[in-house]
């Protein structure tokens, strides 16, 4: 018997790689057969692309926990109860306990906004920017124990032009991830 595809995706923002992959889902081009958002941000503007979309969405309160292992154990529960059985992050901004990458291990991938292990972090893409790197990309990578540097799956390279303001950067860059994202889910789902 196939055993089904169910994606969760975390994010914490603005969402738009989760509209990207969501689009990918809809074509039928990732072979999906169920995906939710779970979201730790009440207000975030990626709950509103959900809606869009019809996907569910679960938000999960980070106030309700003492610590990140009680947070974990919740997601965890949560993600059994959906019979999630893998995971991308995007842009997801709290930090997995140990406890949960191991839980899910190879099976939570992360997008990054930077050619790790050069610039990890929340502020990649200004970092690479403020450095003067003359090139720059995105990474997609499985989530280890350590943040940022988990097995790297895919990267796109962008070049820093001379006179490019961080806008343009910042641009090109999400230009790249909408491409990297659904391509790299795609070959990672479909084998
Ligand atoms: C993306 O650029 C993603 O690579 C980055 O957050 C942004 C989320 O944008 N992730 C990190 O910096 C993780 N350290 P989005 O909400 O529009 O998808």
């Amino acid at each position: 018997m196939k055993i089904k595809t169910n994606l969760a995706i975390l994010a914490s923002g603005n969402g738009s790689n989760f509209e990207a992959i969501t689009k990918a889902i809809k074509k039928g081009s990732l072979g999906v057969s169920h995906c939710i958002l779970i979201t730790d941000k009440k207000n975030s503007f990626v709950r509103k692309r959900a809606k869009k979309y019809q996907i569910k969405d679960i938000f999960i309160d980070p106030k309700k926990f003492k610590n990140r292992r009680g947070f974990d154990k919740k997601l965890i529960q949560t993600l059994n109860e959906e019979k999630i059985n893998i995971i991308a992050l995007a842009g997801y901004m709290r930090i997995l306990s140990p406890f949960f990458v191991k839980h899910f291990k190879n099976k939570i991938l992360n997008i990054h906004p930077s050619l790790l292990p050069s610039f990890a972090g929340n502020n990649a893409i200004a970092d690479a920017y403020n450095y003067g790197v003359k090139v720059t990309g995105v990474t997609i990578h499985f989530v280890s124990q350590k943040v940022d540097q988990g097995p790297i799956i895919a990267q796109t390279a962008i070049p820093i032009e001379d006179n490019m303001q961080l806008n343009e950067l910042e641009e090109k860059i999400h230009k790249a991830e909408h491409l990297l994202y659904p391509k790299v889910l795609k070959m990672f789902l479909i084998k």
